[in-house]
């Protein structure tokens, strides 16, 4: 064998002569585990690392021992992790590769430990082995790579966006929070700048060294072109890391968290509306109730002079114009009312909606261009709704009407679906309302749309963009009106150039709350008895006084509740009726009834009221008034509502 070689010194001068045991004493303390096999396979030599590996304390490996039978020899004794079950196919796989030539594997002992196994064949055809303990490499290597994936994973479930840029604006990397958010997967955003996903925002702008680490609302977009709502933060990585990475040694690394605030802004800015429409129809009702003071006025002495002067009289046209123009003033304070939410509960009736649509449809579609088509869609569901049916009416006319307009003469479609929807906790939230079944009522144009600077004021009282004379602005509030006032809720969905979308939520009624509706009164009959009539404005009592002798009764009034209390506790049999204003000062028409039926409990009573937050029609229910009207009272209604009262007591 050659192990007598001489070694060359690094001068090229031999050091000594070497011979075997100085070598494999030399061999003995090399870490790495070595052996030598001759050409037949017969182990020559090995080193204590090496039996470390394939000897068993009970059984040392012979010289000579043939490299089939070592294996062999390890793999039975269970010391090679793994290969029990598959001995003879593993050992055979590890005597071919062992024949072919050099080769490199690794294997894992039953006690962990994991080595790298070389094998070279020598000139001579003799088999040089060695053996190397890699086990704390793996080790680090494992859990190096445990711990990338759990730092992806983490990354991954985190509920925002995050992405590393380089100082180019070009994104490397992005978790799948970020994919989710712009709805583009993960290879489709890395390699792209930061336009791709904000467009409006210039790199410098978006890596500004003064911004960073502070949240910024950026405007993103979506690969569908939505737009979004982004907060977002970008901090520079520390230059270690950059450092570390020899792809981008000198490059800045910029990481961004990206968070979806959209729908958050969407409700803030339905809540900031919600909360203007409160406050403009706070202000409408008000001033609504004053007109409807003077309005009563106005058209209860109109119609005083009217039935004194003889018909066809140059003296009665002039009263019946100024009646008439009293009268459309009522008409445009109602509408306030509507929108400020002041309807009368008594005329809200169960009805189904479906009749309705296709009622307005019709009369729409014998109106508007043959250019625009109408599409309809509506659901047999049997679902009521408690409301107005005239009121509905209004609604789908008053969107319609609009739709209509925004697509002008040219081509178009006016799609109105009507449909049920329930709906479950989360999407009753996300649009504002109670969880419940709802009529779904959709009206959908392909006009011009509506710009995002109209958008927030469509539903407010006289917003136009309608030139003067077009329109008034008050279709949408008294939309907006009637559906609050129905527990529903409206939306409006548009984006200009393509077309604007209402949706109308509308509650379905539950059968308890089935009610009937009042009977419409006959003619203004005449009666007698005597009447305390009370209201704070002097004219009103005054024309009321008028209106409710001519009828036959004899009326006392006051401009003073607490006078009128004076006044009936006085001789409280003589009265047959109260009647009273509700909002006074001092005393308020429900205390005043309240203390006048302590003294005599069945007294009739009437409330009349222009526009008041604390009384409605199902309050009075409860206090057991006979009548609640709302103001202004025509003379002929007056006289109808006392006669009204008194005969149901009389019966
Ligand atoms: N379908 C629509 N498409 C585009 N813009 C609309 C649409 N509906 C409403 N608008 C906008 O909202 C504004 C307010 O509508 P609203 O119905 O309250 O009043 P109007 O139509 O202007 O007047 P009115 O209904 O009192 O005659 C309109 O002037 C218009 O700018
Ligand atoms: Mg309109």
């Amino acid at each position: 064998m050659g192990f007598g070689r001489r070694l060359l010194g690094k001068d090229g001068k031999p050091p000594g002569e070497v011979n075997v045991d100085a070598l494999s004493a030399a061999l003995d303390d090399v870490p790495a585990g070595f052996a030598l096999f001759d050409s037949e396979d017969r182990l020559v030599l090995c080193n204590p690392a090496f039996r470390e590996v394939f000897e068993a304390a009970d059984d040392p490996i012979p010289d000579g021992a043939k490299y089939a039978a070592i294996f062999r020899g390890a793999a039975v004794k269970g010391r090679v992790d793994g290969i029990r079950r598959d001995e003879e196919s593993w050992l055979d796989g590890r005597i071919k590769a062992h024949n072919a030539g050099p080769n490199r594997f690794t294997m894992t002992l039953r006690n962990g430990r994991v080595f790298e196994i070389d094998e070279r064949r020598l000139p001579n055809n003799s088999t040089a082995m060695t053996l190397l303990d890699i086990t704390d490499y793996e080790r680090r290597e494992a859990a190096s790579s445990t711990n990338e994936q759990k730092a992806r994973a983490m990354l991954d479930s985190v509920f925002d966006g995050v992405l590393t840029i380089g100082a180019d604006g070009v994104i490397d990397s992005v978790n799948a929070r970020t994919a989710e958010i712009f709805g583009r997967p993960i290879e489709m955003i890395i390699g792209n700048t930061t336009s791709l996903l904000v467009p409006d925002v210039t790199l410098s702008d978006f890596l500004a060294s003064e911004a960073l680490g502070s949240i910024r609302e950026f405007r993103g977009r979506k690969a569908d072109g939505e737009s979004l709502n982004l907060e977002i933060a970008v901090s520079e990585l520390p230059d270690n890391w950059s450092l570390q990475d020899r792809r981008r040694e000198s490059r800045k690394t910029f990481v961004a968290t990206i968070r979806d605030v959209t729908e958050q802004r969407a409700l803030a800015r339905q809540l900031q509306q919600a909360q203007r429409m409160d406050a403009i129809g706070t202000l409408a009702g008000g001033i609504a109730h004053d007109f409807n003071n003077i309005l009563s006025i106005i058209m209860g002495y109109g119609g005083l002079i009217q039935q004194d002067l003889p018909p066809g009289s140059e003296a009665r046209e002039n009263a019946d114009m100024f009646v008439q123009a009293a009268r459309r003033a009522r008409e445009l304070v109602e509408q306030i009312l509507t929108f400020s939410r002041h309807s009368d509960e008594q005329t809200k009736v169960p009805f189904d909606p479906k009749p309705v649509v296709k009622e307005v449809l019709k009369l729409i579609r014998s109106t508007v261009p043959a250019t625009i088509e109408i599409a309809q869609e509506i659901t047999a569901h049997e679902g009521r709704v408690i409301g107005d049916v005239s009121q509905l009416h209004q609604i789908i006319m008053n969107l319609c009407t609009n739709a209509v307009h925004a697509m002008g003469s040219g081509p178009g479609r006016l799609s109105v679906s009507l449909t049920e929807k329930p709906l479950g906790g989360a999407d009753a939230s996300a649009w504002g309302v109670n969880k419940g079944d709802y009529w779904h009522l959709n009206v959908a144009d392909t006009g011009d749309g509506i710009p995002a600077e109209v958008l927030d004021h469509v539903f407010e009282p006289f917003f136009t963009t309608k030139e003067r004379g077009q329109g008034t602005g008050l279709g949408l509030a008294v939309v907006h009106g009637i559906v609050t006032d129905h527990g529903g809720v409206v939306r409006v969905e548009s984006r200009p150039g393509e077309g604007a979308q209402f949706h109308v939520l509308l509650p379905l009624a539950s059968p308890d709350k089935v009610v009937d509706a009042p009977a419409v009164p006959a003619a203004a009959p005449t009666g007698n008895g005597q009447i305390l009539l009370v209201d704070d404005e002097e004219l009103i009592v005054r024309m009321g006084q008028k209106m409710l002798s001519r009828l036959g009764y004899i009326v006392v009034g006051a401009t003073d509740a607490e006078e009128a209390l004076e006044t009936f506790r006085a001789s409280p049999e003589s009265f047959d009726l109260l009647m009273t204003d509700q909002t006074m000062p001092g005393l308020t028409g429900d205390a005043l009834i309240r203390a006048v039926r302590r003294i005599r409990p069945a007294l009739p009573v009437v409330l009349c009221t222009g526009y008041s937050q604390v009384m409605d029609a199902e309050k009075a229910k409860e206090m057991g008034i006979d009548a609640f009207v709302m103001k202004p009272l025509e003379g002929d209604q007056v006289g109808q509502i006392v006669s009204q009262v008194l005969d149901a007591r009389r019966s």
